[in-house]
């Protein structure tokens, strides 16, 4: 076997789970140096919640995020995570938008571009696939990972080949909720290593504590690449750390060849990024903890934690214990989806309302509805009619690709900010979330007019960046 390889996800997943997704291109920048020289597989360092997070919370124009990082990381590629057809946002786009978005996602500076749908539905991963690949990007769709009747090893290795038909460079086991144990990942694994070709990519949260365990199973059965994160965001919700698997490995078959003394210069520059964070309550000591609710319940830390803020709202704390109970039936009835988001949003919150009415299924909500309407994609699992006719009536329910019901879009989002727009990129910002970007592009223009900085200048300093990224 070869050296095993890392992904450290320290500048997306590693502050999207620990942080509130809170980090700013500030905090990451000190760091970039010693980061782009430790010879990591790859950086995860943009995409999932950071472009809301971005433009919502720290006033940072996300794409220009991206050049800048792409400028300080020269020699190591550069990964990002994009929801299947839902881009970064949260309902279908039409495929002008998904291939516009992986064009620009590349063209500034992404190399890797991990793709996947909440519902395994590769009709929703197709055209994200298709573009990547068409614009010289490293193309990495994931196995969303659960467990339940449907969710058998032979349902992921299916899965995995018919990506690797659609054309997968590599493939990531995505689990996102810390699900899979030791022996599971050891076993699915090897019989991926032994049926299909491309390299193995494996995903994890160390929320319940297995997930080093899981990683050096995995690397026994021959995975090529794992998902860690630097110490001082490693851990608890976020992904299992790097350096502990670093030395592990050290000296074995699987040894990364990374230099610990480095890890540690890169660590010491991070850690005051963390300390803040933990001062300013962003971190909460909490989710560093191990949790073990999520293998008694099988349900993602996340949504238990929202759940509870759900109850609260509701006055109806009591019913946690009930909740936890009518999630598992809830997901049955859907077809067992996989909970993650929006999933585990829609099926969360479905449960909530099934016990605090006091009658399963007296009201749905929207999104519980177009669930069972098919408008995510298929449902992996047979859906309970019963629900589903309550829910939706006679509604037609919906079987072909959704995003073909989807005209082009991207000429009306343009039209709709042409008088904001400083760079082609702002189009996309628009698209994903209008609101939010929106008061962004506003803001941005404020500070222009404060600086008295002639709007031509400015717009060619844009085009000068692109062209640079
Ligand atoms: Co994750």
């Amino acid at each position: 076997m070869t050296k095993l390889q890392i992904t450290d996800t320290i500048l997306r997943d590693a502050h999207q789970s620990l942080a509130a997704t809170r980090m700013r291109i500030e905090d990451m920048l000190p760091a970039c140096e010693i980061l782009d020289s430790i010879g990591y597989w790859s950086l995860e360092v943009w995409g999932g919640a950071t472009f809301d997070s971005c433009l919502r919370f720290l006033n940072e124009d996300p794409w220009d995020r991206l050049r800048t990082l792409r400028k300080a990381l020269p020699n190591t590629k550069l990964q990002m995570l994009f929801r299947g057809q839902n881009i970064l946002g949260y309902k279908h786009y039409a495929d002008d938008v998904v291939e516009q978005f992986c064009r620009k996602a590349i063209e500034n500076g992404i190399d890797v571009i991990r793709i996947f749908d909440a519902l395994n539905d590769t009709r929703n991963l197709e055209a994200a696939i298709r573009y990547t690949k068409k614009y010289g990007g490293i193309c990495e769709p994931a196995l969303s990972y659960t467990i339940s009747p449907v969710h058998n090893e032979d349902y992921f290795v299916k899965l995995a080949k018919e990506l690797v038909q659609m054309g997968a460079d590599t493939i990531c086991i995505k689990d996102m909720a810390n699900l899979l144990l030791p022996e599971a990942a050891y076993s699915l694994v090897r019989r991926l290593k032994s049926e299909i070709d491309v390299p193995i990519h494996l995903h994890t949260h160390n929320t319940t504590g297995t997930g080093d365990m899981t990683y050096l199973r995995a690397a026994q059965a021959g995975v090529d690449i794992v998902d860690c994160a630097l110490s001082p965001f490693g851990n608890g919700t976020s992904q299992p750390a790097t350096e502990p698997l670093v030395a592990t490995l050290a000296g074995t078959e699987r040894d990364t060849g990374l230099d610990l003394t480095k890890l540690s210069d890169a660590a010491k520059l991070m850690r005051p990024v963390a300390e803040r964070m933990l001062q300013e309550g962003t971190i909460s000591v909490k989710s560093m903890r191990v949790d073990t609710n999520t293998l008694l319940y099988q349900v993602p830390g996340g949504m238990l934690s929202n759940l509870i803020s759900q109850l609260k709202q509701a006055n109806a704390e009591d019913k946690y214990y009930d909740v936890l109970a009518e999630i598992p039936r809830v997901r049955e009835d859907f077809g067992y989806p996989p909970l993650v988001t929006p999933t585990s949003q829609i099926v969360g919150t479905q449960a909530v309302l099934n016990v605090i009415m006091g009658e399963r299924y007296k009201t749905f909500t929207k999104e519980s509805k177009a669930v069972l309407r098919g408008e995510y994609g298929r449902l992996p699992g047979k859906v309970n009619e019963e629900v589903r006719k309550k829910a939706i009536g006679d509604a037609e329910v919906i079987t072909c690709r959704p995003a073909d019901l989807l005209k082009p879009e991207l000429d009306s989002y343009r039209e709709e900010i042409k008088d904001h727009i400083r760079q082609e990129e702002d189009v996309l910002s628009y698209a994903l979330f209008p609101q939010v970007a929106m008061k962004f592009f506003e803001a941005r223009e404020a500070a222009e007019k404060k600086a008295g900085a002639p709007e031509d200048a400015v717009r060619t300093l844009y085009v000068e960046d692109v062209s640079a990224g």
